[in-house]
């Protein structure tokens, strides 16, 4: 594992997209496995940012995210389809017919779940899967339990994952009891991993998903097992030292 310490906020956004535009580089046809929340958004400026000024090329990319709320439509400002759409797919050359999401609002969840893992598998598996981490250590909507889950699967959010998103909504009851997430294991099968941290609310959290013992009660602490990952974190989410 590479831990990667960024000054700040910016230059940890500039390192990521430093990394997502290596990888666009060097396979044009690249599966990105994309994250969503406020961690990677300055890194998604940054990217458009190059790609306005000619510096990479999305037009080959195939995408599939992290993670979607059960219950939103596409349409929905706080679903994780607009989110992608508002800050990297409308603004690059991505072919939209490349870019996947689990669909919110699948009558079935199992079958959605299913239909999610097989995709994946169809595309050849990912070879970039960018991450950020909840402040209980969760990766995707993967929330601490027992285990770790293996495929794509629909979860409950915890109420501390539910607090912490509700800024983006009007009221926390507005705020999604349910959402799908690929599981640990399809998220341990990506060829490389990156992790964005940023934040002083994420230092204590951070410190036992890297130093701490392996756990399904911090998610984001297998990923000690996975053979290509790269952390980047800014001054503030170190702060907590090993
Ligand atoms: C959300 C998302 C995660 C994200 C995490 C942290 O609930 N499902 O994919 O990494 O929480 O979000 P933020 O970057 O806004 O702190």
């Amino acid at each position: 594992m590479v831990i990667c310490e960024a000054k700040d906020y910016k230059d940890l956004s500039r390192k990521a997209a430093n990394i997502i535009s290596a990888q666009v580089i060097m396979k044009p046809d690249a599966v990105l496995g994309l994250a969503t929340g406020s961690s990677p958004e300055g890194m998604y400026a940054q990217l458009v940012e190059w790609y306005n000024k000619g510096d990479v090329d999305f037009s080959r990319i195939r995408t599939v995210n992290l993670d979607e709320y059960r219950g939103l439509a596409k349409e929905n400002e706080q679903s994780y389809d607009y989110f992608m759409h508002k800050h990297f797919f409308d603004k690059v050359n991505i072919d939209v017919n490349n870019t996947n999401l689990p669909n919110g609002l699948a009558e079935d969840p199992e079958e959605e779940c299913r239909r999610y893992d097989a995709l994946i598998e169809s595309l050849g598996g990912v070879d970039l899967q960018l991450l950020g981490m909840g402040h209980n250590g969760h990766i995707g909507f993967n929330e601490p339990g027992d285990f770790f889950d293996k495929g794509t699967h629909c979860v409950d959010l915890q109420p501390s994952t539910i607090e912490a998103n509700k800024r983006f909504f009007e009221s926390e009851d507005d705020v999604p009891k349910q959402a799908y997430t690929m599981g640990i294991g399809t998220i341990m099968k990506a060829k490389k991993i990156l992790v964005i941290v940023s934040g002083a609310d994420k230092a204590e959290i951070l410190k036992k998903a890297l130093y701490g013992p392996v756990t399904p009660k911090v998610p984001a602490s297998i990923l000690q097992m996975h053979p290509d990952v790269t952390v980047i974190a800014d001054k503030a989410a170190l702060s907590a030292g090993e």
